[in-house]
Parts: structure tokens; C-alpha cells; sequence
């Protein structure tokens, strides 16, 4: 049956990148209708709102949303750029993603990692929490009064006093843990992956971590095939960088996760190569990790590959999983080779070379 996927290209690199991409789902010939939609910073300036209600609309009635990349926060450039009207209002600026995160409710964050520069052969993700943890928003300059007796005990508070003691509160509930949980277990179950590792913290934080143990048990009853284990985020760190291919799904909180991702990112080989999904029960969007890249917008020298690989993140969503492989292995067949490779991967080809030699791979397997 027939998707319609919602393509919003975005600010400064994320045009050139979708561009670049986009082709291949005609070369694959699926069945999927894209309708284009305005995101970013260029309708903040024209209409007061990153995000129209066009596009909210066209998000409604689509099966999958395909970002380019958006201003978070407008750099200088942009702000310099700006009528003197718009510069007041512009630390009102909320980023796009941001506000289709919380809309829609899009609980897990999901970065794929896989060797595609040489070496021992891997493949795993990292599914990041994206709506509590420590990113809760329980974060005070002060410590509030009524907390105050909860805190005061710490030696180095009471030598501080509260007029000069921040706390952030790591919050996790039942339904948070058990939906991010059991969306890690699913996609193991999916992808073939036999372990799930909560990265966590048991030794020092333990109360929390208890908790976390105990409704990873609950859940990982349900999937008997997938084995699971608890590892601390700093040792998870390390495996990560020396011996990737021990690792299957690895599930953490939202801070955690938002390092452990990152690392995901240095680890396969940079910006230009890393993809990304944010999921939730009703709706997602599929994005390249990096941003707009304002400075390297218009030289026609961005790397469309995470953009490629984003695309094929999006199909394997869509249940175009023999697709998503091919996309994955014409992108192995370039990466390969340096002369195919923009200049982040050592090489000199542009966006629309480096495409070109990923859609003729795509054509040839
Ligand atoms: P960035 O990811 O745009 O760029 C960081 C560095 O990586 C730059 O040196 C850039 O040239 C390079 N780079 C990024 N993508 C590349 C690609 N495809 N090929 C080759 N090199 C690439 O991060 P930056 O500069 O901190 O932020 C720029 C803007 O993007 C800001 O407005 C920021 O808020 C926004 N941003 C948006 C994100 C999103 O849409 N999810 C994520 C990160 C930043
Ligand atoms: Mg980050």
C-alpha cells in the first residue's frame, strides 16, 4: 500500500541534503507519495511561527515526517540578518524540533551506529529516552525552599547554604520507563539484535536505578529470545569505543542517552554519516544528525550521506526493510572509497557527486 511521507527540507544544508537524497526512492520504486511542507527559521521571520499550521496539518495526514535540518538557536549571522522588528522577539524563537518532540509526544530517540569505514564489521543503536531523566525540567537556580531539608544534610550544601546550591532532580516513572523499554525490546525483536543494555548508573545512583532494574525485568519477561543486561554508562562509554560489536540495542535515560548518542556519532565517523529517528505512538520524524551547517550551506559541499542514511531509517519505519538494505549497502559501496567521499571523509567529490555514486550503487544491487 501506498505512504505518504511529509518532507520538510528546513534551513541552511538541509535542502542540499534532502535533495541529494530524495532520488533514491524512486530508484527503488516504492510506493510512496512525497508531499513538501515549511519548516525553520524562514517562517519565524515571514509568519511568526517556525512550524505553520499547514504543516501541522500535512504532519496529521502523513505516515512518516523527513526533516533536512533546522535553526535550533539562530547563530549571529542570522540575528544580524534580522529586521530590527524581529530582533526583540527573537530570543522567542522555540526550535521546530523541539516543538514537534513535545506535540507529538515522541518519546524515543533512535541512532543507528554501523562500520561503514573499514574495521571489524557492527552495527547497533543507541534508543535514547527523550522526555524525562534528567532533561525533566526539574532544574532550579536555587534549591526551592521546600526542598531545602532534603538537601541540607550534604556536607558541601550546608557549608554553601541554599542561596548558593542548584539541584536538577533525575526523574523516571513507571510509564516513561516501560514505553522506552519496551520500544527497545520491540526493536531488537525486529532487527534481529539479540541483547538489549540499559546503560545506567546502579552503584551511585541506586534508588532510581533499582527502579529502572526492576521494570526491566517486568518487561524483558515478554521477550524471552533477547537477552539483557545492566551496564554503567561509563563502561558502556568504553565498550562502545573499543569493541562496538558486543553491542545489540542499548537503552538509557535521557541525559545518558543524549551523551551515548553523540559518542554513537564520533564513533561511526562524524556528522556527515550519522541518521536519526524521533518516535513516538503517533507520529515521528526521521532527521540527519547534524544541523544546518549555515556556514557550509551553498558550497555544495555537504555530505548527503546521513541524509541517505535517514531515508533508509525511514523506510525500514515504513516496512520497506529490503529497501532499507540496499540504501545501506550502496552507502558501504561509496564510503569505501575516497574518491566518492565529500571532504569531512577525506575526500574532495561535492554533495551531488558523492549522491550520484550512492543512487548508481542503489541502481547496480
Ligand atoms: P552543525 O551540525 O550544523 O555543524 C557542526 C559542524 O559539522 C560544522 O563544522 C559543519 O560544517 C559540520 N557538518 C555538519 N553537517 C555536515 C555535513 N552533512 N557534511 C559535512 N560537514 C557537516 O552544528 P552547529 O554548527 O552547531 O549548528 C548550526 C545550526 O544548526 C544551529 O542553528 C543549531 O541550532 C542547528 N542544529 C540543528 C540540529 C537539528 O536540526 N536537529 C542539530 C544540531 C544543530
Ligand atoms: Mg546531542
Amino acid at each position: 500500500t501506498s505512504k505518504t511521507v511529509a518532507v520538510l527540507p528546513g534551513d541552511g544544508i538541509g535542502p542540499e541534503v534532502l535533495d541529494a537524497a530524495l532520488p533514491v526512492i524512486d530508484a527503488l520504486g516504492l510506493p510512496i507519495t512525497l508531499e513538501h511542507g515549511d519548516i525553520g527559521w524562514e517562517f519565524w521571520r515571514t509568519e511568526g511561527t517556525p512550524v505553520p499550521q499547514r504543516t501541522w496539518d500535512l504532519i496529521g495526514r502523513s505516515d512518516a515526517v523527513l526533516l533536512g535540518a533546522t535553526t535550533s538557536k539562530p547563530g549571529r549571522e542570522a540575528l544580524a540578518d534580522l529586521e530590527p522588528h524581529l530582533r526583540e522577539r527573537a530570543p522567542q524563537y522555540v526550535s521546530p524540533i523541539i516543538q514537534l518532540r513535545q506535540r507529538l509526544d515522541l518519546f524515543a530517540n533512535l541512532r543507528p551506529v554501523e562500520s561503514y569505514l573499514g574495521g571489524t564489521p557492527y552495527r547497533f543503536c543507541v534508543v535514547r529516552e527523550n522526555t524525562e531523566g534528567l532533561y525533566a525540567g526539574l532544574d532550579w537556580d536555587r534549591v526551592p525552599e521546600e526542598m531545602w531539608p532534603l538537601v541540607a544534610d550534604h556536607p558541601n550544601a550546608r557549608i554553601s547554604g541554599r542561596e548558593a546550591t542548584t539541584a536538577s532532580v533525575r526523574m523516571l516513572t513507571r510509564h516513561g520507563l516501560d514505553r522506552i523499554l519496551r520500544f527497545a525490546f520491540e526493536h531488537a525483536r525486529a532487527h534481529g539484535h539479540p541483547r538489549v543494555t540499559l546503560a545506567d548508573k546502579p552503584n551511585v545512583l541506586r534508588q532510581s536505578s533499582a527502579y529502572a532494574r526492576e521494570r526491566l525485568e517486568e518487561i524483558a519477561a515478554d521477550y524471552p529470545e533477547i537477552e539483557y543486561e545492566i551496564l554503567n554508562v561509563d563502561a558502556v562509554a568504553l565498550w562502545m569505543a573499543r569493541r562496538p560489536e558486543r553491542f545489540g540495542v542499548i537503552v538509557a535515560e535521557n541525559m545518558f542517552g543524549d551523551i551515548l548518542s553523540d559518542l554513537g556519532g564520533g564513533v561511526m565517523g562524524g556528522l556527515g554519516l550519522a541518521p536519526s529517528a524521533n518516535i513516538g505512538e503517533n507520529g515521528n520524524y526521521f532527521e540527519p544528525v547534524h544541523g544546518s551547517a549555515p556556514a557550509l550551506a551553498g558550497t555544495g559541499r555537504a555530505n548527503p550521506i546521513a541524509a541517505f542514511l535517514t531515508v533508509g531509517l525511514l523506510l525500514e519505519h515504513l516496512g520497506f526493510g529490503e529497501a532499507a538494505g540496499q540504501v545501506r549497502d550502496a552507502v558501504s559501496h561509496v564510503t569505501r572509497r575516497r574518491d566518492r567521499v565529500t571532504y569531512d571523509l577525506g575526500g574532495s567529490a561535492t554533495t551531488a557527486e558523492c549522491a550520484a555514486s550512492v543512487l548508481d550503487a542503489c541502481r547496480a544491487v
